[in-house]
């Protein structure tokens, strides 16, 4: 019994893993193992024999399976610990920098815009970058052979040969926006159109794509008056100054009457642009009074309703706004172009917060 304590303590005690503690448990304790065994012979034994041997032999098993729990526990303690010192981490470290994209300043500059005319009660209405020439020409009083269908560089759809219908266009302009929002949602109405347009053109300040921002207001009384204090107050936040002097200077587009080309007074100093002051006038936008012919196109009665429209290059104010010089530079895609002037994801503009964030 002395050996037999002696060979399973010390192999329990040597046992490197809970497998080799099972197999060792069967070897000693199990149905078959070797003190069981011996347990079984108790019944051949004398009674005095078996009263002598029986509480040793319980003893031993009692021993040998404490041993074996216990075994057991140290092992686990020891995975644990192993784990634990694997697994350890310094919450303390600082956060590995991961590589961060930037807004583009035109979509800054778009949610600024979006800002300042939600706070004046403008909605924002969307229309297809791909446009019929209908709702781009037509419906804006550019009937075909129009002069200002030239004006405009156009960027045709293909046709099928054969095929005589008009192509689509790529929008010139968002004033085809002004025609579908009064299609849906008839007057009173007042909206704003950001987007994309295109025309075939490309120099120092222009690129056959760029941004612009319609504007629409349509009621029983709206005036010019309407328009150059919506106006005011638009450049007034925009470029974040407390006076503005803005001047209207008599135009033509066909879809306005009468229309205005609106100049900003400004200065450059040291090529810093101020607005507000000095003596140079610089040309931000188109506007004007919806031409009775073009509220018809949407659907809306010249007789009982009108109003005013303009049309502004948002890639034009943000030029001016943050100091970029070079038009093309914003579709380059250059990273180091974004990074420098590019704006982070939570510089989100609002009129409260600062626009510029
Ligand atoms: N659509 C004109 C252009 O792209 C800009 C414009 C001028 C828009 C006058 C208007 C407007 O809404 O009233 O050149």
């Amino acid at each position: 019994m002395d050996d037999l304590r002696q060979k399973y303590l010390s192999a329990i005690a040597a046992a490197g893993d809970e497998d080799a503690l099972e197999v060792l448990r069967l070897a000693a304790v199990g149905k078959k193992g070797e003190i069981s065994l011996k347990m079984r012979e108790l019944g051949r034994m004398s009674p005095e024999e078996r009263r002598k041997v029986g509480p040793k032999l319980n003893a031993l098993k009692d021993e040998i399976n404490a041993a074996l729990a216990a075994k057991k526990a140290a092992l686990a303690d020891a995975a644990l610990e192993e784990r634990l010192a694997g697994e350890w981490l310094d919450v303390t470290l600082p956060g590995r920098p991961r590589p961060q994209g930037s807004v583009h300043p035109i979509s800054q500059v778009t949610e600024e815009i979006i800002a300042i005319f939600a706070d004046l009660g403008f909605a924002v209405a969307e229309g297809p970058q791909i446009e019929t020439d209908w709702y781009n020409f037509d419906a804006l009083n550019i009937p075909p052979h129009h002069p200002a269908r030239q004006e405009f560089d156009t960027f045709y759809m293909h046709r099928d040969a054969g095929d005589e219908r008009a192509p689509h266009v790529l929008r010139t302009h968002t004033s085809p926006v002004q025609i579908r929002a009064m299609e849906k949602h008839g007057a009173p109405i007042r909206v704003i159109a950001p987007g994309r347009v295109y025309r075939s053109d490309y120099d120092q300040t222009h690129t056959p794509m760029f941004h612009q921002v319609e504007g629409l207001a349509i009621d029983r009384d709206i005036s010019m008056a309407n328009l150059k204090w919506v106006l005011e107050e638009f450049c007034r936040a925009f470029f974040e100054v407390d006076e503005v002097e803005l001047r209207f200077r008599a135009s033509h587009f066909p879809f306005t009457e009468p229309s205005a080309e609106v100049d900003l007074r400004c200065s450059w100093q040291g090529g810093q642009l101020k607005v507000g002051e000095g003596d140079d006038w610089m040309e931000i936008l188109g506007s004007g009074m919806v031409h009775p012919k073009v509220l018809q196109a949407a659907g809306v009665d010249p007789d009982a309703w009108q109003g005013f429209a303009f049309g502004l290059g948002i890639d034009r104010l943000a030029m001016l706004k943050y100091g970029i010089p070079d038009l093309r530079a914003f579709f380059d895609s250059d990273l180091r172009w974004l990074r420098h002037y590019g704006f982070g994801a939570l510089q989100v503009p609002s009129l409260h917060g600062g626009l510029s964030g």
